[in-house]
């Protein structure tokens, strides 16, 4: 039996009633400045753990000049769908950029990363296909699955075994693709991609990684998950993100041509909607071409998420198997969680709770991410921050 729609608007809106009340509703919090190291937030400037600009390009040089350039030539959209209004020389650009970055034959994109899943699980996958993704995979590859119409079944995180006794028990399907995050964006961990790639070769599938978290962290030169593994070419259809290292917006899909042409003359998002901006296309295109000129941005997020993790985990604090610039603090009790949130941001850290829905009740947490740009006094003084409010709230 359903619920009236009053009711269920009741029920959401007053839970952020309460904690707005209690003052620990952190969401939705007013950013006076670019999203950078640190940000000034309620008057008061602090140390920004909540950003996924992972490679501090969100006020480059290069990608404002870009921005800039584009506006003065294209104006400031495209006034129509791709398909049936034109596309400008810049999204076609961008497209051949990805796919250089991603060792792939072609890329298309789309307007959000959320959308990108939709569009490509959608058109790809249909009744009598089936689609197996990890049980911790971001909405949008669940929310496609759900639109497909696809048979999906999930897996136990990153259990290989499980995946196995799953594509084992999976017979009499058309099409069959394993779907799953690169780096898992609620808790840092990486992806199983040479067990994944593996059975996927066994068991005849094809294999689809969404990229969100894992370009310009993962890698010696931030390429993401195949070059973190030392492999190529085991992942069929590379999805990621142009909102996270690439600040702008959008989404867009990798992989051989024929894929990408079919999602041209197929996926809905793409002949229905219109495309990002051309400013958007170009700081993108800027923004990829800064990570291979620029190494040491990599590099130095590395460094950072080494003596970040390294610290968090030297306190006593849970950070499950996070081995990436997403490192989450598991407290456990939802309320224990917005204290220690309440009190780190009064001490001068930005940073947000994950809780029920988004994560299970049980492991309630804050998610911090690093960024390249914090200096060894930003991690230091946001450490000695996390351990007065751990110890005074006796969680480590
Ligand atoms: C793993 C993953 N995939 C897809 C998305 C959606 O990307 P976008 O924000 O560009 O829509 C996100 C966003 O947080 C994500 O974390």
């Amino acid at each position: 039996m359903g619920i009236l729609l009053e009711e269920r608007i009741g029920l959401v809106n007053k839970r952020a009633d309460r904690l707005k009340k209690n003052g620990t509703f952190f969401w939705l919090k007013t950013i006076e400045n670019a999203s950078q190291s640190r940000v000034v937030v309620d008057n008061k400037e602090k140390i920004m753990l909540a950003s996924y600009n992972y490679l501090g390009l969100i006020d480059h040089p290069k990608l404002k000049e870009a921005a800039i350039k584009a506006i003065e030539k294209y104006g400031t959209g495209t006034s129509g769908v791709r398909f049936l209004s034109g596309t400008t020389a810049v999204h076609k650009e961008l497209e051949a950029k990805i796919a250089q970055f991603k060792g792939a034959e072609d890329a298309i994109t789309y307007t959000s990363g959320y959308v990108t899943n939709l569009a490509a699980i959608t058109s790809l996958f249909q009744k009598d296909d089936l689609i197996i993704i990890d049980k911790i995979d971001h909405a949008s590859i669940i929310d496609g699955c759900m639109l497909s119409g696809a048979r999906y079944k999930t897996f136990l995180h990153n259990d290989m075994q499980r995946l196995e006794n799953v594509l084992k028990e999976s017979v009499g399907f058309v099409n069959k693709i394993i779907i799953v995050d690169g780096v898992y964006s609620m808790d840092g961990d990486v992806a199983d991609l040479p067990g994944i790639s593996r059975l996927a070769k066994k068991y005849n599938t094809m294999l689809m990684v969404d990229e969100a978290h894992s370009i310009g962290v993962l890698g010696n030169t931030g390429h993401g998950i195949e070059e973190h593994f030392g492999l190529k070419n085991v992942v069929d259809i590379h999805m990621g993100t142009l909102s996270k290292t690439i600040p702008s917006v959008g989404g867009y899909i990798a992989g051989k041509k024929d894929i990408i042409d079919y999602l041209r003359h197929n996926s809905r998002p793409f002949i229905f909607s219109a495309p990002i901006p051309p400013v958007n296309a170009a700081v993108a295109i800027a923004a990829f071409e800064v990570i291979e000129n620029e190494p040491e941005r990599v590099h130095n997020l590395h460094k950072n998420m080494e003596r970040y993790r390294k610290g968090i985990q030297s306190l006593g604090y849970n950070i499950g198997n996070s081995i990436t610039a997403i490192v989450p603090i598991i407290v456990g009790e939802e309320e224990k969680t917005l204290q220690l949130c309440k009190v780190v941001n009064e001490e001068g850290v930005f940073i947000c709770p994950i809780l029920h829905p988004a994560v299970s009740k049980e492991t309630s947490r804050l998610r911090s991410h690093v960024l390249t740009n914090h200096t060894l006094e930003d991690i230091d003084e946001a450490l000695d921050i996390f351990e007065k409010a751990g110890k005074s709230l006796e969680i480590i």
